[in-house]
């Protein structure tokens, strides 16, 4: 059983709904799963035990959905290492845009910087591909979950 707070960047509300559907899974697997809809960075660097994961579309020209950009500016700000900490992210994207996905390896690359520990290779979910992204984040979250201690 994991402790797991999950976050989610969303503009029109897919990867707030996959990020809803991810946490009733993760308690379905007897996970400790919290969904935090206005995070701040003391409620992830506290304790590098806990795993993060991030939900997040692309938005504007490769940006991080505004609900989203504070928690990135403040974890780029103040950096604090979070070493070993797992971390997982979905990214959510359109790939006919020329920054595909980026939001999302944004924040790939920013945890991997504070020495957080990827789980697993990012989720890439293309608006342009994917017919089914809910049953793809359940298989990527399948495999994520079962990684955790
Ligand atoms: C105004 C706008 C700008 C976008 N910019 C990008 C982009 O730069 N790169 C990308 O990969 N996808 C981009 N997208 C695609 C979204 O990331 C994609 O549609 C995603 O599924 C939206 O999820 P959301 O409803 O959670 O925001 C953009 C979509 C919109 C509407």
């Amino acid at each position: 059983m994991a402790i797991i707070k999950v976050v989610f960047g969303s503009v029109n509300g897919n990867a707030q709904q996959l990020a809803e559907d991810a946490v009733e899974q993760l308690k379905a697997a007897g996970h400790q799963a919290e969904l935090l809809r206005h995070p701040e960075v003391a409620q992830l660097a506290g304790d590098c035990s806990e795993a993060l994961l991030v939900i997040t579309s692309t938005t504007g020209q490769g940006d991080i959905p505004p609900n989203l950009l504070p928690l990135y500016e403040q974890l780029n700000d103040q950096f604090p290492l979070m070493p070993e900490k797992p971390y997982g992210v979905v990214a959510l994207g359109d790939s006919s845009y020329e920054d595909f996905a980026e939001a999302g390896r944004s924040f790939d690359f920013l945890l991997k910087d504070l020495k957080a520990r990827r789980v697993i290779p990012t989720l890439f979910i293309d608006a342009c591909e994917t017919l089914d992204p809910e049953e793809e984040v359940a298989q990527w979250l399948d495999q994520w979950q079962a990684l955790l201690d």
